[in-house]
């Protein structure tokens, strides 16, 4: 277990506001794309947590210069001179690997330790690696490590994704974009992440079409006509969907600001299944409830459809429901640690493959609980402001990947929340 831990005292509820950083998943890639546009690109909101300093990392291991100012990134790749990333790096965090496409685009050649499981399921890398070799590229691994080379050059190429991954997805758009020729990409992942990419790769210099849909249109330009750019990324919907799956957990209101509802409407259409009044403006959602929690099917799928990433955050809501609700994870094998966790709090659930049968179970009592992933991690927390006593949630080092001050935007909305720094007794 991580040394630090957060103790919350429960029966507690949430209302107010919170303002939503910028999303993780989109900042990640953005620096990766940086690579691209030799001199100095600023990356705006870009929000302060653990995996953003690996990515900085990362980026200064090739050769960059990563300054935070605030929450902008002013990154300078005009020095990078290593196309090389090493297994220390990646197996920090495994988004590493965004770095291969760029690498490739850039150098026509790259070194990328390959990345491993983790703890959410074998995370396989093969449709990178397929899509890449349509435009070109060779690979080889050596000893852990993949090496990539080009020796006809990139060209463009028409290439089925056999699942709308999104890693894959981002990993050829950032090689496609300097290609020969034009490139499309048949059933490319959807997410608003993917959209924030190309928008970003656009204001570089880069001629793409389709951002958004299941086909991604990539017109080849020279390296050299792409130039660095400044660039805002868009909120976090994990991070706003999390928040609201508190205000849905305790009550509300709770207003998540700086964040487009378009990117939630499946979540906001199952927190109305289960009972709740949800009213959106332009960048903010709010969520209230007076009537009981009532149950609801859910099942993640690629964007549009209901991202994995609230999963936990919505078995929460289901355990303290009326009813039986069913939970499939389609995305993730694996992903279902988070049950025993809740389980050990009074949760009645029962895991069957891929499903998860939820049964409300009236309330949850307090207890020690570990972090199994990032928002497995969130979920415990939001789980003990409503449970009867004290909760210890340890390993938080997870939250910390994503979460950016979780703790202060939690205790802003009235919850009692505290990190400390020790194993804490109660
Ligand atoms: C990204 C997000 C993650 C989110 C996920 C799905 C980042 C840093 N992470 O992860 O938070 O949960 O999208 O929305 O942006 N797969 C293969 N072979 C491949 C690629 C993927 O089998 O080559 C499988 C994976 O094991 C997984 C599924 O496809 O089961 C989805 O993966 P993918 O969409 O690629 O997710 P990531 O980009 O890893």
């Amino acid at each position: 277990m991580g040394k630090e831990s957060i103790l919350v005292r429960g029966n507690k509820t949430l209302s107010g506001e919170v303002k939503i950083s910028g999303a993780k998943n989109s900042a990640l890639k953005l620096m990766a794309a940086s690579l691209l546009g030799q001199g100095q690109s600023t990356i705006q909101n870009v929000p302060d947590i653990s995996d953003i300093a690996i990515m900085s990392d990362v980026l200064r291991r090739l050769g960059a210069s990563v300054q935070r100012i605030d929450h902008s990134l002013l990154i300078d790749t005009s020095a990078v001179d290593s196309f090389s990333t090493p297994y220390e790096l990646v197996s920090r965090m495994r988004a590493s690997i965004s770095v291969l496409g760029p690498l490739i685009g850039r150098f026509g050649q790259a070194q990328v330790a390959m990345p491993g499981g983790c703890q959410i399921g074998a995370r396989k890398i093969d449709m990178h690696l397929v899509g890449l070799e349509s435009l070109g590229v060779l690979f080889e691994v050596d000893h852990g490590t993949l090496i990539a080379t080009t020796p006809d050059g990139l060209r463009g190429a028409h290439v089925v994704l056999e699942f709308p991954s999104v890693g894959a997805t981002e990993n050829m758009l950032m090689a496609a974009v300097v290609a020969e020729g034009s490139t499309v990409i048949e059933n490319a992942a959807r997410e608003p992440e993917i959209v924030d990419l190309c928008n970003m790769l656009c204001d570089m210099g880069a001629r793409i079409s389709g951002a958004g849909t299941a086909n991604i249109e990539v017109e080849g330009v020279p390296l050299s006509s792409l130039h660095p750019c400044v660039h805002e990324t868009i909120g976090d919907r994990i991070e706003a969907g999390t928040f609201l799956a508190g205000g849905a957990l305790t009550g509300g209101p709770v207003t998540v600001q700086g964040i487009d509802p378009d990117y939630l409407r499946m979540a906001i259409m199952k927190l109305k299944a289960m009972g709740c009044v949800v009213s959106c403006g332009e960048d903010y959602i709010t969520v209230s409830r007076n009537g009981d929690l009532t149950s609801t099917d859910i099942q993640t799928l690629p964007h549009p459809g209901f991202p994995t990433d609230l999963q936990a955050q919505f078995m929460l809501l289901a355990s303290l429901a009326d009813g039986i609700s069913v939970i499939t994870e389609n995305v993730f094998e694996n992903r279902f640690m988070f049950a025993s966790e809740l389980m050990r709090m009074g949760a009645d659930i029962t895991l069957e493959d891929h499903h998860a049968i939820v049964r409300g179970a009236g309330a949850l009592q307090g207890a020690p609980v570990s972090s199994t992933d990032l928002r497995a991690g969130a979920a415990l927390v939001l789980a003990g402001i409503v449970a009867e006593g004290y909760t210890t949630v340890y390993d938080i080092q997870h939250i910390d990947r994503g979460y950016e001050d979780y703790v202060g935007k939690l205790r802003s909305l009235g919850a009692d929340v505290t990190r400390t720094d020790a194993p804490a007794q109660v």
